[in-house]
């Protein structure tokens, strides 16, 4: 007999990223992002407008994504929104969009925390990733989360280490303004960090909880670096772009790797998955194939467009909710601060 066939559309607003996606019985049949490019001029993102750009994005990406899916909203069997944490403003759209939706088709609405979708993208089909087994680490790294968390079963997770102050994209992005360098500079680094002497210059990592982490310290190194070296050689960033970033990126991964060294110590687990716009980066890929090798880690990255804000990983937690019948009422209201 063939499996019963459910469509779970996904919404997803809660940054500056406007997505919708729809699923099929694990298999993500269209997942369309509308990045707004808006924010680059400003060097990062900027909430008003954000929630101004998901207000007209959010119809024609939920419509894309019906079409690449192929198949009419009627079909749907439920609807899945990221409910927090993230921006306000922007969340409003994707909530109230969602609700409206979900009433007028008469189907469930489903809401979804954002960070345990990014840990729960694991589980969307597809031959490019390996899905983690329970129990599991996720080290969630982007540039707005920076979070070790472990996961017992799908709705069972325990944060046990994050940021007190940045993100550490946030401290990829911020150095590399520092540096001259376009938003976001996170992947720049990681290229220039290619040709560069890891050992050249010296950065701090900053002393908090074992599997905790603090961003804002080596903002602020990077800020006083930069000036000090620039005084007499104005060129000094530029000649030594490379070594710089190279360093800064060893400092970073090194200070992640700790961290979940420190998690994995703690907790036993050697299963570990990440996730986040950060996890491109080839430092920190590197560092966990070295450890999966040397340390016996079973490492899981899920395929890139999973990783950063997507709302395929919205859907799939949609499904898996869908398929326990956890639904939420239509008064629901966004949470800009919502807890696992
Ligand atoms: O997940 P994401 O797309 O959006 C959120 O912040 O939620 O992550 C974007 C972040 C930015 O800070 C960007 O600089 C960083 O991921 N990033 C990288 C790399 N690719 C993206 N950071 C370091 N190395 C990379 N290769
Ligand atoms: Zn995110």
């Amino acid at each position: 007999m063939k499996p019963k066939q459910t469509y779970i559309l996904g919404i997803e607003s809660s940054c500056d990223d406007t997505s919708a996606a729809v699923i099929n019985n694990g298999v993500v049949l269209s997942n369309v992002v509308a990045t707004q490019s808006i924010h680059k001029e400003y060097g990062g993102v900027v909430p008003e407008l954000a929630s101004r750009a998901h207000q007209q994005n959010i119809v024609p990406v939920v419509q894309l994504a019906l079409r690449k899916a192929n198949i009419d909203k009627k079909q749907l069997n439920a609807i899945a929104f990221t409910r927090g944490p993230g921006l306000m403003g922007s969340l409003l759209v994707g909530t109230s969009f969602s609700k409206s939706l979900a009433m007028g088709l008469g189907i469930p609405l489903i809401d979804v925390n954002h960070m345990q979708a990014h840990i729960l993208a694991h589980f969307i089909k597809s031959e490019e990733h390996t899905t983690p087994k329970f129990p599991f680490l996720a080290l969630t790294i982007s540039g707005g989360h920076t979070q070790i968390v472990k996961v017992t079963n799908y709705f069972e997770m325990e944060l046990i280490g994050q940021t007190i102050d940045d993100a550490v994209g946030e401290a990829f992005d911020k150095s590399a303004k520092l540096m001259g360098l376009p938003y976001p500079g996170g992947p720049l680094i990681d290229k220039y960090a290619q040709t560069g002497n890891p050992n050249a210059f010296q950065f701090p990592k900053p002393k908090v909880g074992p599997m905790d982490f603090s961003f804002s310290g080596l903002k602020t190194a990077v800020m006083y670096f930069v000036e000090r070296n620039s005084k007499d050689h104005p060129n000094f960033v530029t000649e030594n772009l490379e070594d710089i970033c190279a360093s800064l990126q060893f400092t970073i991964v090194d200070y992640l790797m700790d961290k979940l060294k420190n998690a994995v110590k703690q907790t036993g687990i050697k299963e570990v998955a990440i996730g986040g716009g950060v996890s491109a980066n080839s430092g920190i890929r590197n560092a966990l194939r070295t450890a999966e090798n040397k340390l016996g880690w079973k490492v899981h990255i899920p395929k890139f467009e999973y990783c950063t804000d997507n709302a395929a990983m919205i859907a799939i937690v949609g499904e898996l909710k869908f398929k326990e019948s956890i639904f939420t009422e239509n008064n629901v209201v966004a949470n800009a601060r919502m807890k696992f």
